[in-house]
């Protein structure tokens, strides 16, 4: 009866239920209609949320159950290296918070919250950024729920085998009802979305939060050290190579300008952080994050050995250059470091990040 109720307002009845719900598959071991039946009741936020119903959700359907994505698996480009060096959801932390922080930041009232802030978290992979949320900070576990979102059916399927909410839908038509969400998050990975999916993406965004609600755009400038890392390392060296056109300041404000919604754009540091007991085995650790992140192991082994991987990150991510270039100034670390912190040693690679925030007029 539940799932019935869940299978109603989730408007699959409007829409040639039985042909959709039957497609083959919605996720790699579920059809449409086994993931409304079994898996949305047990999410109350998937339950409230969803809505298949609107026009031209059919055709949409029919489109993300056809794609393959690099991030499906090794086999299609580094899906598998991508998840395993995301278990170790403290690297990213410090940008994943601050990020996090600015979408919730309108829904926080002084005192307790009445309810925790929602945040779609369309580029969700895994459920990266909800597992970071329960890891690294019960204070935003009480305050923040993420919903993840992802183009992709095996982060999909992975996120709800973590028991997260997730749900597979593609950036530029979210299958949720308007107003129903408080923020959206496009991040770590927006430069995938195609130039020509760019606005339909910030369209919905905006179209599932609530007036006053935030969407808030992440993404590396043209111009800065990790896009610079992704041409001149990723895409010579992976199978799928990285042939994504990144953001600038400027495209940023017009896409929010063209939406209807201005947003401000800031800079935002977020590092790649990992510990270790030695300083060698801090540097052997990062390069092995970074190999199987951006899934360039094969070419850090020919490298022969750590050293050699470390030298290349300082030299891709040397910041003056890039940091004089910004609006204004900023206190972030200029580039590749390894120091002693609490008895053990960090390594940190700075990335300097480009950040729209966009608030949805009341
Ligand atoms: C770099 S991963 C980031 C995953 C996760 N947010 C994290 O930080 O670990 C980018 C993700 O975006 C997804 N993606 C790419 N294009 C997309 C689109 N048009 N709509 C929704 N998701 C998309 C990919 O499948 C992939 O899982």
């Amino acid at each position: 009866m539940v799932a019935d109720e869940n299978h109603r307002k989730a408007g699959l009845v409007n829409m040639q239920a039985d042909a959709l719900a039957e497609l083959d598959f919605y996720l790699p071991s579920m059809t449409l209609n086994d993931y409304l039946r079994g898996v949305v009741p047990i999410h109350p936020l998937l339950a409230s949320a969803l809505d298949f119903s609107r026009p031209g959700a059919d055709k949409a359907l029919r489109v993300l159950t056809a794609t393959t994505t690099e991030f499906d698996s090794d086999d299609t480009g580094r899906g598998d290296s991508y998840r395993k060096a995301q278990r170790d959801s403290s690297v990213r932390w410090t940008g994943i918070r601050q990020l996090l922080e600015l979408a919730s930041a309108s829904a926080v009232e002084p005192g307790p919250p009445a309810r925790p802030c929602t945040v779609l978290d369309v580029l969700g992979g895994d459920g990266t950024l909800a597992r970071a949320v329960r890891e690294q900070a019960t204070d935003l576990s009480d305050r923040v729920v993420i919903l993840t979102g992802d183009l992709s059916g095996e982060m999909i399927e992975r996120a709800l085998a973590q028991g997260l909410p997730a749900v597979r839908q593609a950036a530029d038509h979210l299958f949720l009802g308007d107003g129903v969400m408080d923020a959206v998050l496009l991040a770590y990975g927006t430069h995938h979305i195609a130039p020509q999916g760019r606005l339909g993406a910030v369209t919905e965004a905006l179209r599932v939060i609530r007036p006053g609600g935030r969407v808030v755009l992440h993404d590396f400038d043209t111009t800065s050290p990790m896009a610079r890392f992704f041409t001149d390392v990723v895409h010579p060296h992976t199978e799928a190579g990285h042939d994504y056109p990144h953001f600038s300041r400027d495209v940023l404000t017009e896409l929010f300008d063209e939406a209807g919604t201005p947003a401000h754009v800031i800079d935002l540091y977020d590092p790649l952080i990992v510990r270790a007991a030695s300083e060698e085995d801090a540097r052997r650790r990062m390069c092995d994050y970074v190999a199987d992140m951006y899934g360039v192991r094969a070419y850090f082994d020919s490298l022969g050995g750590t050293d050699s991987c470390w030298r290349l990150l300082e030299n891709c991510f040397a910041h003056e250059e890039y940091l004089a270039t910004l609006p204004q100034m900023v206190d972030f670390t200029p580039r590749p470091v390894v120091y002693p912190a609490n008895g053990a040693f960090v390594a940190e690679i700075p990335r300097s990040a480009i950040v729209a925030v966009a608030q949805k007029v009341v």
